[in-house]
């Protein structure tokens, strides 16, 4: 018995944010962030978390051909949850009404997903549940401090899903890889929430991400290398057996250098980050979805998924795709429009880190 994905649905919200808004806020630039991390622009949501969750879910379990009553578990990866209790996975099983199922939220930064995948795979493999919904969503840009131009250009919102079922084909996940450099952490990091800090943060900084973002890429490069080699030969298939390696979208050089790594063209690699930045623990649903969306998944491909972040953590995974590459149904859930600007989404982030406002 093993576990595949059945469906699959991404949730970007309609706001973006240019590289040349970026360039109105701080002293930045277009070719700047092009050049250092390829991305060109981000989504800012005017919805939570988990309401852009339970949209990317609808979407997948219309994709999957199931209700939301089918599901028995529901697996949110998020390091930007709507609260801490409840959860965002409790939000989104209300939401949804997966009246059967369990919820929880794993948090492995932008690890997350595929930590979430391997963890729901797991569940069914061990028999105790049948459907399982696996959610990477993230609404960073509450974290964004637009007074710091190294971190606040990287991130974005969005949400990605993909339902797992049991299979007993050729198919599903073949292997993985969850690690942890626990040592690392001070090089990624929100240090403002939990119990370490005071009741009320004194310094407003501690609130935001802080980032030794050589550090992190050094790491990155390795992490990502190092842990897709062993998945694929844990996989028992070698590089040229590899479909598509599915990264995480942080860095348009990392991605570049993993490649490398893997001997993979640019063919066989998938990139969307210029169009959503780095969504953490949303990266590698949204970039299956798209990469469904686009044909570039044919059956029984030999999916590599990579990713890196916060701990630091790291998640590899080899998973090899089903016969169906197309929906069974699509959902017309969608986001309530919006009635702020992208810079009046932002406004209080520069109130809050102390940015003049515009
Ligand atoms: O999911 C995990 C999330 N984190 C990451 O993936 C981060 C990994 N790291 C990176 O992606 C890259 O290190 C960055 C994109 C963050 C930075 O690229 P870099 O090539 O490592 O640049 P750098 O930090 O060495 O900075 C080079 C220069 C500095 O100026 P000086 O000291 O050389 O004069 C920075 O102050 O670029 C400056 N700089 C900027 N300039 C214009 C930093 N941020 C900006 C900016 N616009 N936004």
């Amino acid at each position: 018995m093993n576990a595949t994905i059945t469906g699959w649905g991404k949730a970007l919200p309609p706001s973006v944010l240019t590289n040349s808004d970026l360039e109105s806020i701080m002293d930045t630039s277009d070719e700047w962030i092009t050049s250092r991390s390829g991305i060109k622009e981000r989504r800012i949501s005017h919805v939570e978390t988990s309401d852009m969750a339970t949209i990317a879910a609808h979407r997948a379990l219309a994709a999957a051909g199931l209700e939301p009553a089918d599901i028995d578990l529901i697996i949110v990866a998020t390091c930007s949850p709507d609260t801490l209790i409840p959860s965002a996975a409790a939000f989104v099983q209300a939401k949804l009404g997966a009246k059967n199922a369990g919820a929880v939220d794993l948090n492995a930064a932008c690890s997350g997903f595929v930590y979430s995948l391997v963890f729901g795979a797991n569940m069914i493999r061990g028999g105790t549940h049948k459907r399982v919904l696996v959610i990477g969503a993230e609404k960073l840009h509450y974290y964004m401090d637009f007074t710091d131009r190294s971190t606040s250009v990287l991130f974005g919102d969005g949400a990605g899903a993909v339902v797992l079922e049991p299979t007993e084909a050729d198919e599903g996940l073949l292997s993985s890889e969850l690690g942890m450099d626990g040592d690392s952490a001070e090089f990624l990091c929100i240090p403002g929430f939990g119990t370490i800090g005071d009741r009320v943060p004194d310094l407003p900084s501690e609130v935001g991400v802080q980032m030794d973002g050589q550090e992190v890429f050094r790491r990155a490069v390795t992490m990502m290398g190092d842990s897709s080699v062993r998945v694929v030969e844990e996989a028992g298939i070698g590089f040229e057996d590899v479909d598509i390696l599915i990264p995480h979208q942080a860095n348009q050089r990392i991605i570049d250098a993993t490649a490398r790594r893997l001997k993979l063209p640019s063919e066989r690699v998938f990139m969307n980050i210029h169009a959503y930045g780095n969504t953490s623990a949303a990266t590698i649903p949204i970039a299956l979805t798209e990469a469904l969306e686009e044909g570039r998944i044919r059956p029984g491909a030999n999916i590599v998924f990579a990713a890196f972040g916060g701990g630091l953590s790291w998640a590899a995974a080899v998973l090899r795709w089903g016969t169906r590459t197309e929906p069974i149904a699509t959902s017309d859930v969608d986001f309530p429009p919006s009635e702020r600007t992208t810079m009046e989404l932002l406004q209080p982030n520069f109130d809050f880190f102390g940015l003049e406002e515009l």
